[in-house]
C-alpha cells in the first residue's frame, strides 16, 4: 500500500482535513548560490523585456556561430546525415566516449608520452565537464582562475566552495597578459589552492597567451604542487596558429586537464559535446583519486551523447573542413580590424587587441570619464522600466552602459563585470554576418558610448 501523504492532487494544500503544507524542514538552497550567474544568458531576459516594448535588437551577446547565422556547409550535414543512418549511433557509448573518437582524439590533439586514450573522457559539451571538475574537488580545495574569466568555470568553482571564486588578474592595460606576480603571490599565499586554471586562447578577450607566460605559470604551479586545468576550447581559433602554445607542449611533469570541444570549431555548440584530456595522471596519487571521482560521476550518468562524438574525426579530417575553418577566421579577422578602426579615436572605449575567437572586449576608462547621463530611449516605457533597473545604488556602470545601449541603441552586448572582472567593459561578438549590419553596430556602440560618457 502507497504511504498516505496527507494530501491529494484534487486537494487544496489547506483544504479540511489536510495537514497545512508548513516550511522545508532543511533549507535547500546549496551554500553559495548567491554565485550562481551566467550574464552572457541573463542579459538576455532583460533585452527581451526591451524587445517587447517595441525596440528591435541586435544581438551581440553569445558566442554561438550558428544562432549569428553562420551557414554549415552541405558536406557536413551529410557527415552528419550519414552517421544518423547508423544505428550505432542511436546507442549508448562507453562512458569515457567512443573509442574512436578517444583515439582520434590522442592522434591529432594530444600527445601519447602524457596521456593514453583511457585519459580521455567526453562531456556532454565543455560546460558539462566544468560542472563536473568543480563538483568533484574537495570543498576546501580551490582553483584559481583568471579575471575576466568565462563565468562557467568562475561560477562552478564558486559554487563548489560556496565562496567568492579566487582570481588572478589578466592585465588589460597590457592586453590582457596573465599577472604572473599576482598569480604567484596569491598561490603561495594560500595554501587551499591547489589547481591553475588559464583560458588559452582566452573567453572574453579573444588573446593567445604567449609561451614565456605560459611557461611561468607551469613553474608555479610545479613549484606549488597545483595542478593545471587549460581550457583550450578556442585553440583553432587563432589568426596566426604559429602563437598558439597548448598545455601538451610546455606541461612536463606536472599533472595537468586540457579542455577541448566542438561547440565553437566545427561549429556545432547544439551537439554538447566536449571532451578533457588529463596528463600525468600517474604523477599523483591523490591526483589520480580525483581523476577518477570524475570518471565515476560521469559513470552515474551512463555516457554522454553518442551521435557527435562518431560524426566530429569525420568532420575534422574531412577534406573540405580546413578551407572551411580559415574563411571563418577570416571572417573574424576582417570583423576584428573593422569594429578597431570604428572604435578607434573614441576616448572612452579601449579595445582589447584579439588574436582570434570570436569576440572582442572593450574596456570602457571609466576613470576618465566617470561622469554619464541617460541615452534618449526608444520610448517611455523602455525609460520607466529602465530607470526600474538602475535604481540599484550598486549596480555596475558597464552594466548600466550595457542597459542604456540596449534602450537607445538596439545592441545588446555582455557587461565586463559579467565575467568576474572588476573593470568596467563589455563583450562583442565578431560573429555578424552581414557586414554592413556589423559596421552599423560599431557605429551604434561608439556613439551610444560617447554619449552616456559625455567622451
Ligand atoms: C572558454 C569556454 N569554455 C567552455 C565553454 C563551454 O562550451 P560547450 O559548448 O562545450 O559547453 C565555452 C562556451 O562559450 C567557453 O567560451
Amino acid at each position: 500500500m502507497r504511504p498516505s501523504t496527507g494530501l491529494s492532487a484534487n486537494v487544496p494544500a489547506d483544504g479540511p482535513g489536510c495537514a497545512r503544507l508548513g516550511p522545508m524542514r532543511k533549507n535547500l538552497i546549496k551554500k553559495g548560490d548567491e554565485h550562481l550567474r551566467y550574464e552572457i544568458r541573463e542579459i538576455v531576459e532583460i533585452a527581451n523585456e526591451i524587445v517587447a516594448m517595441g525596440v528591435p535588437m541586435i544581438w551581440e551577446n553569445i558566442g554561438d556561430p550558428v544562432a549569428k547565422g553562420e551557414r554549415l556547409p552541405v558536406w557536413m550535414k551529410h557527415v552528419v546525415e550519414e552517421a544518423v543512418r547508423d544505428d550505432r549511433t542511436y546507442a549508448y557509448s562507453p562512458t569515457k566516449g567512443d573509442l574512436t573518437a578517444r583515439r582520434f582524439v590522442l592522434d591529432y590533439f594530444s600527445n601519447d608520452h602524457l596521456c593514453t586514450e583511457e585519459e580521455i573522457i567526453f562531456f556532454n559539451g565543455l560546460g558539462d565537464a566544468i560542472n563536473k571538475i568543480f563538483s568533484n574537488l574537495s570543498t576546501s580545495a580551490r582553483v584559481i582562475g583568471p579575471n575576466p574569466t568565462y563565468p562557467s568555470h568562475a561560477t562552478a568553482e564558486a559554487m563548489h566552495f560556496g565562496g567568492d571564486h579566487i582570481t588572478y588578474p589578466l592585465m588589460l592595460d597590457q592586453n590582457g597578459r596573465i599577472d604572473l606576480a599576482t598569480l604567484e603571490a596569491t598561490v603561495k599565499g594560500n595554501e587551499d589552492i591547489v589547481g591553475i586554471l588559464v583560458i588559452n586562447p582566452n573567453n572574453p578577450l579573444g588573446v593567445v597567451h604567449s609561451r614565456e607566460d605560459l611557461v611561468e605559470v607551469v613553474r608555479i604551479a610545479r613549484e606549488n604542487s597545483c595542478f593545471l586545468l587549460f581550457d583550450e576550447i578556442y585553440q583553432h581559433l587563432v589568426f596566426d596558429p604559429s602563437k598558439i602554445v597548448r598545455l601538451s607542449e610546455i606541461i612536463g611533469d606536472v599533472p595537468g586537464i586540457s579542455m577541448k570541444g566542438v561547440s565553437k570549431e566545427i561549429p556545432w555548440p547544439g551537439s554538447r559535446c566536449g571532451w578533457i584530456e588529463i596528463y600525468n595522471i600517474n604523477a599523483d596519487e591523490n591526483f589520480r583519486g580525483y581523476i577518477h571521482t570524475i570518471f565515476v560521476s560521469k559513470m552515474l550518468e551512463v555516457c554522454s551523447t553518442t551521435l557527435p562524438q562518431v560524426v566530429f574525426p569525420k568532420i575534422v579530417t574531412h577534406p573540405e573542413f580546413q578551407a572551411f575553418l580559415a574563411t571563418r577566421l577570416d571572417k573574424y579577422r576582417r570583423r576584428a580590424a573593422t569594429a578597431l578602426a570604428i572604435f578607434d579615436g573614441c576616448a572612452v572605449l579601449k579595445p582589447i587587441v584579439p588574436d582570434g575567437v570570436f569576440y572582442l572586449t572593450v574596456v570602457i576608462d571609466t576613470v576618465t570619464f566617470p561622469n554619464t547621463v541617460d541615452l534618449a530611449a526608444r520610448n517611455d516605457d523602455v525609460r520607466n522600466y529602465l530607470d526600474k533597473l538602475e535604481g540599484d545604488p550598486t549596480l555596475r556602470t558597464d552594466k548600466r552602459f550595457a542597459y542604456e545601449l540596449m534602450g537607445a541603441e538596439g545592441v545588446c552586448v555582455v557587461p565586463l563585470s559579467g565575467f568576474s572582472s572588476p573593470v568596467d567593459g563589455f563583450r562583442m561578438t565578431l560573429l555578424e554576418e552581414d557586414e554592413a549590419l556589423f559596421e552599423e553596430t560599431c557605429r551604434r556602440i561608439r556613439r551610444g558610448a560617447q554619449a552616456y560618457f559625455r567622451a
